[in-house]
């Protein structure tokens, strides 16, 4: 299969996520990238926070009460002549678990950042995240047509504080209300700002050169200001590099308005000529498993439930990392060892889903998900690795969850267990009595599970304090941990894929358990 119109479909595909502190633009981005994408007629269907109007991605009531995407939702469209697939990624800190899965699943990033504020919290978290496996990053500046801070302390500081270089692509031409344009450094042009075009694909005017006195007439005493300016930006900034780029060390830096929709387009001709095209991914087996191998693999990175309530459905979200999918071809699952045909497969585009008849490394796939499925699974074409690096992270906040109805004990735990599954939360099931304790890393997940579990299997639960403060999973040779089980029952649980778990009361605890069993590890994230 692989001639030359595989690896073209391969080549054309870029894969990318949004990541930026709330409210510094990400959603109005991604409204404009499906303008350019054709993927949305009129923007401001997305999100309107105001309006009441709401994408279809916010599917949960409570995003639309908080505001806030809970939600990973994968957009497919074509720019130029490529295929682009946007993951977004839940804004808030709580959800940062999610962030940190979709981000294994993407080939670069967009960083926005609000340049009223620069580098801000959330930005600095998500881009550590970012630096475990060197994603390239490229920046977007947002919000120029506001008063912002000075360009070049903008990237001083990310420089600074992101430990990522700089290479500024465009330049701002004053801001605010006397928000010009930008110049392009590397095709020598400047394009001008028409404000009121924030809903319509602008038809830019644009000036060929520096030294065009058609930039005098059109922008005034600013034009004098930009070249003296870009003297030294050039003599202070880093030059844009491809390779510095894809190895992650170097960010090339775009300004602009998204709200104005000025300077997304910029970006995206960036994205698609210069990110990569879809990476390979390692193996448990030590093994690399390029895209271009023409044999079909994929991991799921995500599984949300009820995406739309209609259909009452699961799906695992499902990157694939190489060969084609098919619609009716078997794949195997890896972690049970069964060949499963899948002929549903759904792919999407802003929100919406459809059936798929094929698809090529580096999309993202949703597979119905009857029960078999969990976070971290690998299908192939019947070899039997494993993907690595789709990691749960020990929870920080426990609560035990209980029924204000004790006939629904089997809907609750049946619930508990498919929301863990997908990622929603973390069950433990300890070991000495029928608790459940319900584990989270941030404390809106708690809320968004009680939602849930009431909407989608009609149980009405509540919480209480449960003396856990922290946990861990167990790992050891048979034998040690069946010896560690016995001495510690009491603080001992399952989570909800039946993996052992030590559940304990305090960090003390914890350390004093570590040192008296030497043989156990005790691991803060648990791999599939
Ligand atoms: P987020 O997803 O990162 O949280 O940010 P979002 O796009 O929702 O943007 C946060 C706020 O910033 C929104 O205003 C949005 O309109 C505004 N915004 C985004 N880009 C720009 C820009 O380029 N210029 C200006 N001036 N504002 C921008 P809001 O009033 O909070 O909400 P809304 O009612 O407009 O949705």
């Amino acid at each position: 299969m692989s001639d030359g119109n595989f690896l073209e479909e391969i080549n054309k595909r870029r894969t990318f996520a949004i990541i930026s502190h709330p409210d510094a633009g990400k959603t109005t981005v991604t409204e404009k990238v499906l303008l350019f994408g054709r993927a949305l007629q009129t923007a401001g269907t997305v999100k309107g926070k105001k309006s009441g109007q709401h994408a279809k991605s916010d599917w949960m009531e409570m995003e639309k009460e908080r505001g806030i995407s809970v939600t990973t939702s994968v957009m497919q469209f074509p720019y130029q002549e490529h295929l682009v697939n946007l993951l977004d990624t839940p804004g808030h800190e709580d959800f940062s678990e999610d962030t940190y899965r979709t981000l294994t699943a993407v080939d670069s990033c967009l960083m926005v950042i609000d340049a009223a504020k620069g580098v801000e919290d959330r930005t600095i978290k998500l881009m550590e995240v970012t630096r475990l496996r060197d994603t390239p990053i490229i920046t977007l500046m947002n919000k120029l047509d506001r008063d912002t801070r000075d360009p070049i302390d903008l990237l001083d500081e990310v420089e600074s504080v992101l430990k990522i270089k700089c290479a500024p692509i465009t330049w701002p031409i004053g801001m605010g209300k006397e928000f010009k344009g930008v110049y392009h450094l590397l095709r020598d042009e400047t394009i001008l700002y028409q404000t009121g075009q924030g809903h319509t694909i602008q038809e830019s005017r644009v000036i060929k050169g520096l030294d065009n006195p058609e930039l005098d007439d059109a922008i005034g005493l600013y034009a004098d200001e930009l070249r003296e300016m870009l003297e030294l930006v050039q003599g202070a900034s880093h030059e844009f590099e491809l390779e510095a780029f894809l190895k992650g060390e170097l960010s090339p830096v775009f300004f602009g308005t998204a709200l104005g929709n000025f300077g997304i387009d910029h970006m995206l001709d960036g994205l698609v000529e210069w990110a990569p095209t879809p990476l390979g991914r390692q193996t448990d087996q030590d093994t690399f498993v390029n895209a271009s191998d023409n044999k079909f693999s994929g991991f799921v990175f995500k599984i949300q439930a009820n995406m739309d309530p209609k259909h009452r459905d699961r799906i695992a979200f499902c990157r694939v990392v190489s060969g084609k999918y098919q619609k009716g071809m078997k794949m195997h699952h890896s972690r049970i060892g069964k060949d499963v045909r899948i002929s549903d497969a759904l792919t999407f585009l802003a929100g919406d889903r459809a059936l798929l008849e094929e698809a090529y490394a580096g999309d993202i796939i949703g597979l119905h998900n009857h029960g078999s499925m969990r976070i971290g699974d690998t299908f192939t074409s019947g070899d039997k690795y494993i993907f690595t690096g789709i990691p749960n992270f020990a929870p920080e906040l426990f609560k035990r969850i209980r029924l204000k109805d004790p006939l629904k004990q089997k809907q609750l735990l049946k619930g508990l267990i498919q929301l863990a599954e997908e990622g929603a939360v973390q069950v433990f099931r300890p070991l000495v009595n029928n608790d459940l304790i319900v584990g989270a890393v941030g404390v809106l997940q708690f809320d968004v599970v009680v939602a849930r579990l009431k909407a989608e299997y009609n149980v009405d639960a509540i919480y209480e304090h449960v003396n856990v403060s922290t946990a861990r999973w167990v790992y050891g040779d048979d034998k040690k941990v069946d010896e560690f089980k016995r001495k510690s029952e009491m603080n001992l649980a399952y989570d909800g894929g039946d993996n052992l778990t030590y559940i304990a009361p305090t960090m003390v605890n914890l350390s004093l358990a570590q040192e008296r069993h030497p043989d156990i590890k005790f691991a803060a994230t648990r791999e599939q």
